[in-house]
């Protein structure tokens, strides 16, 4: 298929025509999704996997639009869900209730009994008062629940601090002592049974060398429990590999389930993976339209319609997208594009090459697909914008953009 910007963040069906068309079909800010690209990135992943017990369960909070997850569904995925909504999400699109599997390190008595009551894989636990709320909601429902140990391995994930987990300085799991200790005590419980073990040392990332150690030292914990006859099935080895925004170079499908099994020799488990970014990150497009261009004391600002509130990224970690503009692709030089909202910080990005820009040209601001509209919010009370998604060459509205009606409608019989 015609790639037109010839880079590697976009391909597939996002041409450039195409963009152009969906933003005047379905207006601005508008995310694209090419399903054709999540179906061949999620296929790469669980290509790689291949001849292994394995299964790969999308980490919903990435994208969590329900067409997006139904096609996941289609293609057998499994979910990682962080909410009893994200666990309804999964449902509703048609995942399995036994390919759910639930992490987050915050969970609340009427979620996780949800969770136990519809019987999904198996439940993240985060800590060890959180796997005694986990018994005692098992007891009160007289279900054994199936849980999984959230393990920190100590290890520096070289990513961004705000997206690394892995550390003992960060909230998530427990350390290997403690993990001990806390699967003994699940092994013995009536309503608790261990039959997992989990690690996600963070997210965006692009070496291979801390997921390989950490592998390593769960896998060898994996070992001494099942030395003391606690029957580890499940190896999880979260989410977390990185895309390509700038021209980064990332890891291999290939490379990552050979690293992963090189650690596993002789260990009989499932592997279990929790990709967002990887299969969706790459495969959306954000669109907004050019409001306005102007020049203060000699730096270029490019206004556009969408802003901080649509996509966060930039604002939140700084982080790069790239952005073209779709009709004119001259440069004029380095422009902010900003979007309407009141604060220095709602930028798309800053530093950006672009063309001069008219009111009404469209530009993309690529590798949108994952923590693009799943962080969105009505800050300034902006509706959120719609969702397309492109299969079989013809665009397909999956999410309305929303009315001042909707963003009103819990409010106003108040007033
Ligand atoms: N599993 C667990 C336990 C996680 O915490 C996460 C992401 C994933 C899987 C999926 O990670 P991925 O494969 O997408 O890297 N909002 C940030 C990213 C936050 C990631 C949080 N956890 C961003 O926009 O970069």
């Amino acid at each position: 298929m015609e790639n037109v910007f010839n880079i590697p963040q976009l391909s597939g069906n996002l041409r450039k025509e195409l963009l152009q068309s969906a933003a005047e079909q379905f207006g601005t800010p508008l995310y694209v999704y090419d399903l054709e690209r999540i179906e061949a990135r999620f296929n790469a992943l669980k290509q790689a996997f291949a001849g292994r017990k394995a299964l790969v369960c999308y980490a919903l909070k990435a994208n969590s639009n329900l067409s997006v997850i139904k096609k996941l569904a289609s293609l057998e995925s499994g979910a990682d869900c962080v909410s009893l909504g994200e666990i309804k999400r999964a449902v509703m699109a048609g995942i399995p209730k036994y390919k759910i599997i639930y992490s987050g390190v915050g969970k609340q008595d009427f979620e996780i009994k949800e969770a136990i009551s519809l019987g999904i894989l198996f439940i993240n636990v985060e800590s060890k008062e959180e796997m005694l709320r986990v018994e005692a909601c098992a007891r009160e429902l007289g279900i054994s629940a199936r849980i999984s140990i959230r393990v920190n391995p100590d290890i520096d994930p070289q990513t961004h601090p705000y997206i690394s987990t892995g550390l003992k300085e960060n909230k998530f799991g427990v350390s290997i002592e403690e993990a001990k200790g806390m699967y003994l005590h699940a092994h013995n419980a009536e309503f608790l049974e261990p039959i997992g073990i989990h690690f996600h040392i963070g997210s965006q990332l692009t070496k291979l060398k801390p997921i390989a150690e950490s592998a390593q030292k769960i896998a060898q914990l994996t070992q001494s429990l099942l030395a003391l006859k606690i029957d580890i099935k499940f190896f999880d080895i979260g989410g977390g590999i990185g895309i390509t925004y700038s021209d980064e170079s990332t890891i291999s499908p290939y490379d990552y389930a050979q690293a992963i099994l090189a650690e596993l020799r002789g260990l009989d488990v499932t592997i279990v993976c929790e990709p967002g970014r990887f299969i969706v990150g790459n495969s959306g497009v954000f669109l907004t339209k050019v409001l306005y261009q102007k020049e203060n004391q000699g730096k270029r600002f490019v206004i556009v319609d969408g802003a901080m509130n649509d996509l966060i990224r930039p604002s939140l970690y700084a982080a790069y997208h790239q952005i073209l503009a779709l009709k004119n692709m001259e440069s004029k030089g380095e422009a902010e594009v900003a979007g309407p909202i009141c604060e220095s910080g709602d930028y798309l990005g800053k530093n950006i090459v672009l063309p001069h820009c008219e009111r009404g040209d469209i530009l993309a601001v690529l590798s949108a697909g994952a923590y693009g509209f799943s962080m969105a919010s009505n800050y300034n009370t902006r509706p959120r914008c719609a969702e397309v998604v492109v299969e079989n060459g013809k665009i397909r509205l999956v999410r309305k953009r929303e009315s001042f009606e909707d963003l009103i409608a819990l409010e106003k019989e108040y007033l």
